[in-house]
C-alpha cells in the first residue's frame, strides 16, 4: 500500500484515483471546488464514465479512497503526488497553464517529506521543468522532489479498462531513478514500459492524439471521395485494415471527432510549431477537415430534404461519442447548432448527455427515448454511435415519423436493410 495524492477530481483525476485505490494504495484526491468536493464525499461522481461509481462507493467505504479541499491533509503522508488538472485550450490555441501552475505552488508549500510529482495532464513540450522550477521556488525547506511525466491514454468510456490495462506506460524523467520509482506503481498491469526524458514523453502524448485525429480525418476525407465515385467507405476501411502496417482501428468514418483531447491537443500543437517558425500543415488538415464534417452531413440532409427551414429533426446520441455524457466539442451538438441556425425544429434525444447539451443549446428540445423523437419527424440522423440505437424497433419508429429520411452519421445501419424496411436512408461514405 502507498499513499498517493491526486490533484484534480476531474476526468482523469477520478478514473487515476480510484483504480490506484482498487490496487490497493490509499488515495486522497484533492478538489477545490466546494459544491463538486460536497457532492463527491455523498457519492456522486461529477462526471458518467462506466464502472467508475461502483468503484469510487466500494473504495470509499473501505476508507481507502478520500477526497479533501486540503492540500496539506493530502500530501501529509504522500509520496506521490499526479497533476490531474484541466488544461483547457485559450484563445490562442495554447493551453491555460494556470491550474499547473496553482497546483505545483500548492505541492511546494504543503509537501511533508520527498515526494514524486506525476503529470498526468496533457501540456506542452516543456511544462515538466517548468514545473519543477516552480516547486524549486516555493518549497520553504529544502526538501527532495522529481517531477515525471506519466501522461494518460484514458478513451473516455472505456477509461477504466485503459488504466487497468494500457498498450503502453511511459515516463519522463530528468532523474531515471524518480522514473523507476513511479513505474512501481503501475507494476500491477504488466504493461510495457517505456523511460525517456521529460519532453519526449509530453512529445509522446501529443503525437500520438495527433496521429490518431489524422486517421479519422484521413478516413472521412476518403469517405467523402467514395460517395462521389460510388464505393463504400466501410469496406474500403475494412480492406485497408487487413493490412498489419495500417491495423483496423480508427479507421470509422462519421460525424469526425470531439471531445477534450483531439481538438484542443492537436491546435496546441499547431500552435507550438507556429511559434517555432514552422507550418504545421498536416496538423492544421487533420482539424479543418473535421471542422466540416457536421456542415457536410447538413448538405447531405439538405439534398434529402429538399427544405430544413421549419422541417423536424431528430438527432440520435448528443455527446462527442458513445458511452460518455460528454459533450465537448461534439460534433453532434455542432450539427445540432447548424440545424437550429438554418430554421430546423431540431430535437434530440442521449442516454446520458441530454440536460447537458441542452444547457449548451436551449433551442434543442429533448426527447424522452428514441420512439418520441421519431415522432413526427421529417428525418432521423444519428449523431453518436449508442449501442442501443443499434437495434430499436424500426417498424415503430418508420410508422411514426411524418417522413421516413435515416441520415446515418455513424454508418451504424445496414443500408440495405434499412431501405428494405422502408426508410430513404443514407450513410457516410456509402453510394
Ligand atoms: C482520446 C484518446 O483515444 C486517448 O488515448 C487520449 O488520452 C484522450 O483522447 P477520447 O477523446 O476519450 O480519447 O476518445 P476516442 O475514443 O479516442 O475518440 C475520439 C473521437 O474520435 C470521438 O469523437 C470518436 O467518435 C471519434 N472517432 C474515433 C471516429 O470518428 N472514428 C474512429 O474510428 C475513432
Amino acid at each position: 500500500m502507498r499513499n498517493i495524492c491526486v490533484i484534480g477530481a476531474g476526468y482523469v483525476g477520478m478514473v487515476t484515483g480510484a483504480c490506484f485505490a482498487d490496487l490497493g494504495n490509499r488515495v486522497t484526491i484533492v478538489e477545490i471546488d466546494a459544491g463538486k468536493l460536497a457532492r463527491l464525499r455523498q457519492g456522486e461522481l461529477p462526471l458518467y464514465e462506466p464502472g467508475l461509481s461502483e468503484m469510487v462507493a466500494r473504495n470509499q467505504q473501505q476508507g481507502r479512497l478520500l477526497f479533501t479541499d486540503s492540500y496539506e491533509v493530502a500530501l501529509q503522508e504522500a509520496g506521490y503526488a499526479f497533476i490531474c488538472v484541466g488544461t483547457p485550450a485559450t484563445e490562442n490555441g495554447e493551453p491555460e497553464l494556470r491550474y499547473i501552475q496553482k497546483a505545483a505552488e500548492s505541492i511546494a508549500v504543503h509537501m511533508k517529506q520527498p515526494l514524486l510529482v506525476i503529470n498526468k495532464s496533457t501540456v506542452p513540450v516543456g511544462t515538466g521543468d517548468w514545473v519543477a522550477d516552480i516547486i524549486r521556488a516555493n518549497l520553504p525547506q529544502p526538501l527532495e522532489f522529481a517531477v515525471v511525466s506519466c501522461p494518460e491514454f484514458l478513451r473516455e468510456g472505456a477509461a477504466i479498462a485503459d488504466f487497468l490495462h494500457p498498450d503502453r506506460i511511459v515516463l519522463g524523467a530528468t532523474d531515471h531513478e524518480a522514473a523507476e520509482a513511479v513505474a512501481q506503481l503501475f507494476f500491477p498491469m504488466r504493461a510495457p514500459l517505456m523511460i525517456t526524458d521529460l519532453r519526449t514523453a509530453e512529445m509522446i502524448k501529443y503525437a500520438s492524439n495527433a496521429f490518431l485525429a489524422a486517421r479519422v480525418s484521413f478516413i472521412n476525407e476518403i469517405a467523402s471521395i467514395c460517395e462521389r465515385v460510388g464505393a463504400d467507405i466501410q469496406e474500403v476501411a475494412q480492406g485497408m485494415g487487413y493490412d498489419p502496417r495500417i491495423n483496423p482501428h480508427f479507421l470509422q468514418a462519421g460525424l469526425g471527432f470531439g471531445g477534450s483531447c483531439f481538438p484542443k491537443d492537436i491546435l496546441a500543437l499547431a500552435t507550438v510549431a507556429r511559434q517555432q517558425d514552422l507550418q504545421p500543415k498536416m496538423l492544421d488538415a487533420i482539424l479543418s477537415v473535421n471542422q466540416r464534417r457536421p456542415q457536410q452531413l447538413l448538405g447531405h440532409l439538405r439534398e434529402m430534404l429538399g427544405q430544413l427551414r421549419g422541417a423536424t429533426i431528430g438527432i440520435l446520441g448528443l455527446s462527442f461519442k458513445e458511452n460518455t455524457d460528454d459533450i465537448r466539442e461534439s460534433p453532434s451538438l455542432a450539427l445540432a447548432s447548424l440545424l437550429v441556425a438554418a430554421g430546423a425544429d431540431a430535437r434530440g434525444y442521449d442516454p446520458v448527455a441530454g440536460e447537458l447539451a441542452q444547457a449548451a443549446l436551449p433551442a434543442l428540445q429533448l426527447a424522452k427515448d428514441a420512439y418520441a423523437l421519431a415522432e413526427h419527424a421529417d428525418a432521423l440522423i444519428v449523431g453518436t454511435a449508442w449501442n442501443e440505437f443499434k437495434h430499436l424497433d424500426f417498424t415503430r419508429i418508420h410508422a411514426s415519423m411524418r417522413r421516413p429520411i435515416l441520415l446515418d452519421g455513424r454508418n451504424i445501419y445496414e443500408p440495405t436493410k434499412m431501405r428494405a424496411r422502408g426508410f430513404e436512408y443514407r450513410g457516410v461514405g456509402r453510394s
